[in-house]
């Protein structure tokens, strides 16, 4: 097939929220941190996982906020349905699961006294409970917390009572996009977490601007992307989806290396993916501009912690968790919705893995260099373009939970 050079591509970014530059305070400051992490954590829906990590009745997984001192367990039912709860017996409080991921048979124990728990969640057995003077089993169950899903993805909101149901939250994304990210054929592939010393906000900036691709990664993917290909937007009225980009091949493809041209040929994970290699997504609809000859990914970022790359045959997740004013943990998950069978394709993954490792590397160096000038005051302002518009509405949306969060 050969490429189309001549589609006109869409506007880069907007001034539609201001051109004025930014406070860095809100990267480094103790009270607004603590304010975001009782009004946005506290408050937002937040992507925990999704459906087909837990396969099959008692799968569970835990998940944890340690700036808030939460731990929930997440567990698939006998009946099938997905709950969450806190990982908190109501005995005494003791965690009943310590571990990250498993399955569970029938049902929860908690270990310090032995009260059983149902995967549901009820009180099933408590020993020696005459000895209690008047225990009411059917009001001791696990404490729920809210859950809901979206397109196969798991969230969850600390708030019992979410302001927004999280259609009303995701409502930017579009029904189609549901049907393509939501097939049971994804499944996790590769993943990791690492510990950055930056602001739990830095990872996702640098992950909603393709301004520093041609510098930042001129070692690495910037002959094939650069800021020209990265096309911004934002979506004003949204709660949960601030903005989003469109990743596209520049016209004319620099300099590649072997390898990735080699694993180019295998399928479509590596950004180094060749003209001929173009794809028509199937149920795609949805994604502005899947059908442009030139399209390589959508990425959204879902506030207040997650950015999702959808590309032909892989998700790429992103997500960010406070740990102090200078400290998250940046968890990176891969879904693919065919598993590699092939040597060629297994060696296609891999390349698509060790490149977004050295990629994200860049990133996290950067910004923890960020982090240490912001919070010894050296920069007290930020400048953004308009290819940087995503990390102002990102701004902006934050900056209304907080201030309406503490007008409460
Ligand atoms: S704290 Fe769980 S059984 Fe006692
Ligand atoms: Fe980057």
């Amino acid at each position: 097939m050969n490429i189309a050079t001549n589609v006109s591509l869409p506007a880069q970014g907007s001034d539609a929220l201001g051109i004025e530059k930014l406070p860095t305070d809100f990267y480094v400051c103790e009270n607004h941190y603590r304010s975001e992490l009782e009004n946005v954590f506290s408050k937002c829906w937040l992507m925990v996982g999704r459906e087909t990590d837990l396969a099959k009745s008692g799968d569970f997984f835990t998940y944890k906020i340690d700036a808030l001192s939460v731990s929930i367990i997440v567990v698939r039912g006998k009946d099938g349905i997905i709950r969450a709860f806190r990982n908190a017996c109501t005995h005494r409080g003791t965690k009943i699961v310590t571990e990250e991921r498993g399955r569970l048979r029938g049902g929860m124990i908690c270990p310090y006294h032995g009260w059983a728990f149902g995967l549901d969640g009820d009180l099933l057995n408590v020993p020696d409970e005459e000895t209690f003077g008047c225990l009411d089993k059917d009001n001791e169950g696990l404490h729920t917390v809210s859950l809901d899903k979206w397109g196969g993805f798991i969230f969850i909101n600390l708030d019992p009572h979410p302001q927004w149901s999280l259609k009303e939250y995701l409502a930017p994304l579009g029904e189609d996009l549901i049907k393509y990210v939501g097939d049971e054929q994804w499944t996790w592939s590769f993943g990791w977490k690492s510990r950055v010393k930056s602001n739990w906000k830095s990872p996702v900036d640098a992950q909603v601007e393709g301004y520093h691709i041609t510098y930042g990664h001129r070692r690495t993917i910037s002959r094939n992307v650069t800021a020209e290909t990265t096309r911004p937007y934002i979506n004003p009225g949204s709660i949960g989806v601030p903005g989003g980009h469109h990743l596209f091949r520049p016209e004319k493809l620099g300099e590649q290396t072997p390898i990735g041209l080699l694993a180019a040929r295998y399928g479509a994970t590596s950004l180094y993916a060749e003209p001929e290699k173009e794809f028509a997504a199937n149920n795609f609809d949805q994604l502005a501009f899947s059908q442009h000859p030139r399209w390589i990914l959508d990425g959204y970022l879902l506030f207040p912690n997650t950015v999702l790359f959808v590309q032909k045959g892989q998700l790429f997740i992103q997500r960010t968790l406070p740990l102090s004013p200078h400290e998250c943990l940046w968890e990176v998950d891969f879904y693919h919705s065919e598993k590699p069978q092939k040597f060629g394709e297994k060696f296609n993954h891999e390349q698509g893995r060790i490149q977004i490792r050295d990629v994200l590397s860049e990133d996290l160096k950067i910004v923890e260099g960020i982090q240490e000038n912001y919070r010894s005051g050296a920069i007290k302002e930020m400048n953004l373009s308009r290819q940087e518009v995503i990390i102002r509405a990102y701004y902006h949306s934050i900056r209304q939970f907080v201030e309406e969060g503490s007008s409460r």
